[in-house]
C-alpha cells in the first residue's frame, strides 16, 4: 500500500533511498519523503505529490551526504495526501523518524494515551502514533524500545526507524506487511519489494513478522522480540534487473502485457513432465481429493475474477462445487469450510490483506489450503498449507495482465490435474487438454498481434462514458476482468453482465451509440450471445464482437456487429487467456489515448495491505 526503504552504507544514502522509491511507487504515489542524519539531528523532507515533487525539492539528494536513512512513498489511508501527512513522522523530541506501510488498528486509543501524556500530533496519520510511542518507551536502549513499542501494536505494519543518537544505524520491524533486507559490500538496505534492492545487491534476507532488524554499514542483525538474536540464510535473487524496468517500451502495463507468452511458458512448461502435469510437490491422491465436498476460489480484485474462471473450469472437469468469493467478503460471511473443504487462495503479490486474513480463516476452521502467489516469501506464501508460485516475474503496472494470465494458467493446471486423480477425464481428452496447455503461450502470442487494430479502434472509443462487457459462461467471467482492465486504466465507467441478464434491467441503459464489447468465444453459447447482440444493437447500441478466428456462425453474424477482433481457438475451457489478451490491450489503448497515468492510475495501489 505504501512502499517503505532504507540504506546504510559507505555512500550518501539519499540517492539509493530515491532510486528504491522510484521503483517502489507503483505501490502509492500521493506522497514521498526521506529523513538522513545531519549535525546530530534528523533531517526530514517531504512532499505531496508524486516521487519527482520530492526529487525536485532536494535537488534529487545532492548536498545530502549522510549515509544512512529512510524514505517512503504513500498511499494515504489514515490522513489525506499532503505535506504534513507524507512521511517520515518524527516524535516530539525529534529523537526518532518513522516510516511505515500497513494500518495501526489501535491508533485511536494510543493516541488519546499519548495526548494525556502530553504529546501534541501534527499529523492525522496513524503512524505519528509509533514515532510518539517510541519515545514513550525509549529506555536508552533502542532494541528494547522498538520491542516494548511493538508489543503495543495491533494491525499490519513494516516500520523503518532512525534514532538521532545512532547515526548509521537503520531499524525496521515487520508484522503482516512485506519488508526485506538486502546485504552488499557497499551496505545494507531495507524494502517493501525486490526491485527496490536489486540496483544494490541480488542478495536478500527474508524477514518474519516480529522479527526486529538493526543495519550497519557493515552488519544486519535480527532478533526476535524478546531481542533474541536469530541466524537468516541468504537467498540470491536470480531473476534479472532488466523484468522490473520498462525495456524500451512506453509503459509497465504494455510491456507486461507483451511479456504474457514467456510468463506462460515459465509457469506452464516447468509443471509438465512425461505426460503429466507435476505441481513442485503438491499432490493430492484420489481419495484426498474425494473427501473435499466442495472448493472455495477466495481472492480480490482481478485474482478473484480468475477464481470467477476457476469455478466453471474446476467444476467442469472434477466435477466438485466450485465457489468463487471476494475475499472481504468470505473472511466475514462466517463462511462453510471444514475439513472437507479445500480452499484455493489467489494472490499476485502474496500480500493483499484481506486474501491473509481469508487464507487464516479458512485454516482456523479445518479446511485445507492452497495457495496460488507470485511473489516469493510473500505472507501469503508463507501462511498456507501448500504453495503453487506463478512464475510471472515482477509485474510493476498496477493493472495486473500477466499475473492474471499466469494465475488461469495454475487453475487449468490445478483443474486438469484433480480431474485425472479423480478419474473424471479419459486419458485421452487428458492428453489432449494437456497439449492444449502446452500451445497457450503460442496461442497468446498470436492474439498479441490484435495490437495495431485495437490501437486503431481505441481512437474511436476513447472519449465514450460508458461502456458495457457482455457474455456468457466463460465469457462472462472474461467480461469481468476487461471491464475492470478499462475502468481502472482510463476513468471510463464499464461494467459487465452476464449477457442472459441484461433483459433484466440493464438493457434501459442502452440508446444511441452506447459501446456494448460482447465476448463470444464460448462455441455452444455462440448463438444465445447473439440474441442478446441483436437485442442491444436494435436500441442503438455500437457492438464490438470478440469472438474466434474460422469460425461459420460468427463470419454469418459479422453484418450485425459493428466491429469484430477474432483470435485463435484454443480448448474452450482455456478460451479465457486468450479472449482476455485484446481486453488488456482495449484497456491500455484507451487508457493512452486519453492521456491516463496507465502504470499509476489515481487512487489506486498495486498491493492493498489494509482492508
Ligand atoms: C489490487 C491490484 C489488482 C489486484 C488486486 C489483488 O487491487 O490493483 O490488480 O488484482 O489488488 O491483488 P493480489 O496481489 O492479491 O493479486
Amino acid at each position: 500500500m505504501c512502499g517503505i526503504v532504507g540504506f546504510t552504507g559507505l555512500k550518501p544514502a539519499a540517492p539509493v533511498l530515491l532510486q528504491g522509491l522510484e521503483r517502489l511507487e507503483y505501490r502509492g504515489y500521493d506522497s514521498a519523503g526521506i529523513a538522513v542524519f545531519k549535525n546530530h539531528k534528523i533531517s526530514v523532507k517531504k512532499s505531496e505529490g508524486r516521487l519527482k515533487t520530492l526529487c525536485d525539492l532536494i535537488d534529487n539528494g545532492n548536498g545530502m551526504d549522510s549515509t544512512a536513512g529512510i524514505g517512503h512513498t504513500r498511499w494515504a489511508t489514515h490522513g489525506k495526501p499532503s505535506d504534513v501527512n507524507a512521511h517520515p513522522h518524527k516524535s516530539q523530541n525529534g529523537k526518532f523518524a518513522v516510516v511505515h506501510n500497513g494500518i495501526i488498528e489501535n491508533y485511536a486509543a494510543l493516541k488519546n494515551m499519548l495526548i494525556e501524556h502530553g504529546y501534541t500530533f501534527v499529523s492525522e496519520t496513524d503512524t505519528e502514533v509509533v514515532a510518539h510511542l517510541l519515545q514513550f518507551n525509549d529506555d536508552g536502549d533502542m532494541l528494547s524500545t522498538i520491542s516494548k513499542t511493538i508489543r503495543q501494536l495491533e494491525g499490519s505494519y513494516a516500520l523503518g526507524i532512525l534514532n538521532a543518537e545512532l547515526p548509521g544505524d537503520v531499524y525496521a520491524v515487520r508484522c503482516a506487511s512485506p519488508l526485506l533486507v538486502g546485504v552488499a559490500d557497499e551496505g545494507n538496505m531495507i524494502a517493501s519489494d525486490i526491485p527496490a534492492i536489486l540496483p544494490l545487491t541480488r542478495k536478500i534476507l527474508y524477514l518474519n513478522d516480529n522479527e526486529i532488524v538493526r543495519l550497519t554499514a557493515k552488519k544486519v542483525e535480527i532478533f526476535d522480540l524478546d531481542l533474541n538474536p536469530l541466524f537468516r540464510e541468504i537467498t540470491t535473487i536470480t531473476w534479472d534487473i532488466s523484468a522490473a524496468e520498462k525495456g524500451g517500451y512506453e509503459h509497465f502495463m504494455i510491456k507486461e502485457i507483451m511479456e504474457q507468452p514467456k510468463a506462460l511458458s515459465d509457469t506452464i512448461a516447468p509443471r509438465i513432465k512425461d505426460g503429466d502435469i507435476q505441481l513442485d510437490g503438491v499432490s493430492f491422491d484420489k481419495e484426498t481429493l474425494q473427501k473435499f465436498k466442495r472448493i472455495h476460489i477466495v481472492a480480490c480484485g482481478s485474482a478473484y475474477h480468475v477464481g470467477v474462471v476457476g469455478k466453471y473450469v474446476i467444476e467442469e472437469l472434477t466435477r466438485i462445487p466450485v465457489i468463487a468469493e471476494i475475499a472481504s467478503e468470505f473472511r466475514y460471511n462466517n463462511p462453510i469450510v471444514d475439513e472437507q473443504t479445500l480452499v484455493i487462495i489467489i494472490s499476485q503479490s502474496g500480500e493483499t490483506a484481506d486474501t491473509l486474513a481469508a487464507l487464516k480463516e479458512a485454516r482456523k476452521r479445518g479446511a485445507t489450503t492452497l495457495s496460488i502467489v507470485n511473489v516469493v516469501g510473500s505472507s501469503i506464501a508463507n501462511a498456507s498449507e501448500h504453495v503453487l508460485y506463478t512464475w510471472a516475474g515482477p509485474e510493476i503496472s498496477v493493472a495486473t495482465t500477466k499475473a492474471y494470465s499466469t494465475q488461469l494458467a495454475m487453475i487449468y493446471l490445478i483443474g486438469l490435474k484433480f480431474a485425472k486423480e479423480l478419474g473424471t477425464i479419459d486419458s485421452a481428452a487428458f492428453s489432449e487438454m494437456l497439449d492444449a496447455i502446452k500451445a497457450l503461450p503460442e496461442k497468446a502470442q498470436t492474439a498479441l498481434q490484435t495490437a495495431p487494430e485495437i490501437e486503431t479502434l481505441a481512437q474511436r472509443y476513447a472519449y465514450l462514458e460508458h461502456a458495457y462487457f457482455i457474455g456468457r459462461n466463460l465469457d462472462y467471467a472474461v467480461a469481468l476482468e476487461a471491464s475492470l482492465k478499462l475502468k481502472e486504466v482510463s476513468y471510463i465507467h464499464s461494467e459487465a453482465y452476464a449477457a442472459g441478464e441484461l433483459k433484466h434491467g440493464t438493457i434501459s441503459l442502452i440508446e444511441d451509440g452506447t459501446f456494448v464489447v460482447a465476448l463470444s468465444c464460448c462455441k455452444q453459447l455462440q448463438m444465445k450471445t447473439m440474441s442478446n447482440i441483436v437485442e442491444v444493437k436494435s436500441r442503438g447500441a455500437e457492438v464490438l464482437l470478440i469472438a474466434c478466428e474460422n469460425e461459420p456462425f460468427i463470419e454469418n453474424h459479422l453484418k450485425d456487429v459493428d466491429h469484430a477482433i477474432t483470435v485463435p481457438s484454443t480448448h474452450p475451457l482455456f478460451m479465457p487467456s486468450i479472449e482476455v489478451i485484446p481486453m488488456q490491450l482495449l484497456g491500455y489503448y484507451i487508457a493512452k489515448a486519453r492521456n491516463c497515468d496507465i502504470d499509476k492510475p489515481k487512487n489506486l495501489a498495486k498491493s492493498v495491505t489494509v482492508e
